[in-house]
Formats: structure tokens, C-alpha cells, sequence
């Protein structure tokens, strides 16, 4: 009985000191007490040589050991667990998790596209605040209180202070580029505009503009037109023909919009063009004098053309787009069609 026991004690220092690094550690460990040849097992074998009296005492000594020999295995188990499943998350010939991916959204899409073609010709970017006071969005755009036109844009106003509004127009944004610059100005503004309209398939309360404005010595109407065909030839082809008919604009003066030939039908007639062969994307003219006074830029030195066009409109016309309410429903089936671009 003492020669066991001398030998259990050795062994039981061996186990209290075996602190494994690894998974294979453990496992010989387990093998060298626990295994069906193990340590634990030659000495229960050896039981059969203690003397009868003595069977107890030794039989409640070797299940100690036992026990001892099982909790310090059990208490490194986590490291076979975390080794384990390490290996199967280091397979790198698994392939990875799929991680969708988004895309723009066509309206953005379309921003970029016509911020960058202006760009090409010099214009900067410039923004502004959504929520406006009269002056920018009316006033100084030569469109006083009273002033019928004011109609032409049904306007959201903040109840708190009828001097401000949710902006009608991205002119608001040209009217703080040209109170904080001096001409020569070269700007494309764009940005969300809001009017109060009934929500259908041809209009909403929110939308996008796109604005230029250009002033500098000697601004004439050619110039006008001639950026403005360069900008429909490079967004929908060399062969779209453009068109201007007169128009009303109280900031403007003269005033113009602009067609381009139908790019679906190509001029034949069809339902985007409704039958006329033309499309109207825009509006434009030279800047009002009064306008150019209101920033304090001397109207017998200075001209200007401006133009403003709908995101929105353009965007229907490169992709026909048929319902406006589509851009603000996030249906991702809508959407996905434009994730290539
Ligand atoms: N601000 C005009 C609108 O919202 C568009 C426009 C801009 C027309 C600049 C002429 C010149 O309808």
C-alpha cells in the first residue's frame, strides 16, 4: 500500500503540474491517465495485490486519484473545442460569406453623370440649405410678394415663421453663390426641392434640380445654347437634335425651354414624347438684370445665362422611368436594375 502510494503522489504532482499548450497535449495526456491502457487503469489493476484490510482505504485512494486525474483533463477541454472549430473556420478553401452589394441610386446616378459633364467645362459645385427665407428662394429672384409667379411654384412654408420655406427651386442656391462671389461665376447646383403637389405618377412634393448659372463679361445667348447642346449630346448621344421655343421666367429674361428629339422613337412619335417626336427637358435664359442688381453685379458690365433641369425628368428619359413615385419607394426590385452603373 505505501509502494502505491508513493507512486500515485508522483503521479499526482505530474498531473497537478501538466498545463498543455495545445489540443495534442491534452490528448496524450488523456491517453497517458485515462486511456484503456492508462496509468489509472494499471493502478486500479493493481488493486488485486493490496491485502484484503487494506482494500478500502486504497479503493477510496485510487478513486481520488481517478477524479483528480479527470477534472484536470476536463478543465482543458475548452482547448480542444476552440482548437477544433479554429480549424474548420481556417479551411481557406471554403468559399466566403456572400456580402451583397449595393448600388447608387439612379437619381444619383444621373446627378453625377450631369455635375461631372459641367464640370468637364469649368463649373464648381455649390449647395445650399433646403429650408429657405423668401429673399433666396423669391425675392432677389425677381419675383416680389404678390407676384403671380409665385403661383407657378406651390410652396411648402414652416408654420413657426412664414419667412421661411422648404425651397421650390435650386435657383435658391445661385442666389447664395452670387451674394458671396463676385463674377466671373461658373456654378452647377444640385439639390432636393419641394412643392406642394399631389402625390401621382407625374408628380410629387419632393424632387431634384439641377441649376447652372454662368456670369462673366460677355455672356451671350450662343454661349447659352451652345454649353447646353454640348451637355445633351454628351448625356444622350451625338445624334439628339435640340430645340428652344420661348418661354416665361421671372428670373430670366429672355427666357427659354429647351427639347431634344425623343430618344426612344427617335422623332417618329411614341408615348414618352406624346406623339410630338420632342421632349422638354429644361428651362433657361439670361439672368433678369434686376436679378444681377439684387446681388450688387452691374448689369451694363456683367450677363449671364442660367438653366435648371429635373433630375427626375432626365432620368425618366435615359431609362423611361414611367411613374415618379417609383424613385422614393425603395423597391428594391426598381432599384436593382440600376446597380451596374
Ligand atoms: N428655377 C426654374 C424652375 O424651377 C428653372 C429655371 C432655372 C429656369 C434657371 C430658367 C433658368 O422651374
Amino acid at each position: 500500500m505505501d509502494q502505491l502510494d508513493q507512486q500515485i503522489r508522483s503521479y499526482e504532482e505530474e498531473i497537478n503540474s501538466f498545463q498543455p499548450n495545445d489540443a495534442n497535449e491534452l490528448e496524450a495526456f488523456r491517453i497517458r491517465f485515462l486511456g484503456t491502457k492508462g496509468i489509472v487503469k494499471q493502478i486500479f489493476g493493481a488493486m488485486k495485490d493490496v491485502p484484503a484490510d487494506q482494500k478500502k482505504e486504497a479503493g477510496q485512494r485510487l478513486n481520488a486519484f481517478k477524479q483528480l486525474a479527470e477534472a484536470r483533463h476536463a478543465s482543458f477541454l475548452h482547448l480542444q473545442k476552440s482548437t477544433k472549430s479554429k480549424d474548420t473556420t481556417q479551411d481557406l478553401t471554403l468559399p466566403g460569406t456572400p456580402v451583397p452589394r449595393g448600388g447608387r441610386h439612379p437619381l444619383r446616378v444621373v446627378e453625377n453623370q450631369i455635375v461631372s459633364l459641367f464640370e468637364k467645362l469649368g463649373f464648381s459645385v455649390a449647395s445650399g440649405p433646403e429650408i429657405e427665407d423668401d429673399w433666396h428662394n423669391f425675392g432677389s429672384m425677381n419675383l416680389p410678394e404678390h407676384h403671380p409667379a409665385r403661383d407657378m411654384q406651390d410652396t411648402f412654408y414652416i408654420s413657426k415663421n412664414p419667412d421661411w420655406l422648404l425651397r421650390t427651386h435650386s435657383s435658391s442656391i445661385q442666389a447664395r453663390v452670387m451674394e458671396s462671389e463676385k463674377p466671373p461665376i461658373r456654378v452647377i447646383c444640385p439639390g432636393r426641392v419641394y412643392r406642394n403637389e399631389t402625390i401621382s405618377a407625374r408628380a410629387h412634393c419632393f424632387f431634384h434640380q439641377c441649376e447652372g448659372l454662368y456670369i462673366d463679361k460677355n455672356v451671350s445667348f450662343a454661349d447659352l445654347k451652345q454649353t447646353l447642346y454640348y451637355f445633351v449630346t454628351e448625356m444622350f448621344g451625338a445624334n439628339t437634335r435640340v430645340r428652344f421655343r420661348p418661354s416665361y421666367f421671372p428670373f430670366t429674361e429672355p427666357s427659354a425651354e429647351m427639347d431634344i428629339s425623343c430618344t426612344v422613337c427617335g422623332g417618329s412619335g411614341c408615348s414618352l414624347c406624346k406623339h410630338t417626336g420632342w421632349v422638354e427637358i429644361l428651362g433657361c435664359g439670361m439672368v433678369h438684370p434686376n436679378v444681377l442688381r439684387n446681388f450688387n453685379i452691374d448689369p451694363d458690365v456683367y450677363t449671364g445665362f442660367a438653366f435648371g433641369m429635373g433630375v427626375e425628368r432626365i432620368t425618366q428619359v435615359k431609362f423611361q422611368v414611367n411613374d415618379l413615385r417609383l424613385y422614393s419607394q425603395n423597391d428594391i426590385r426598381f432599384l436593382r436594375q440600376f446597380e451596374s452603373l
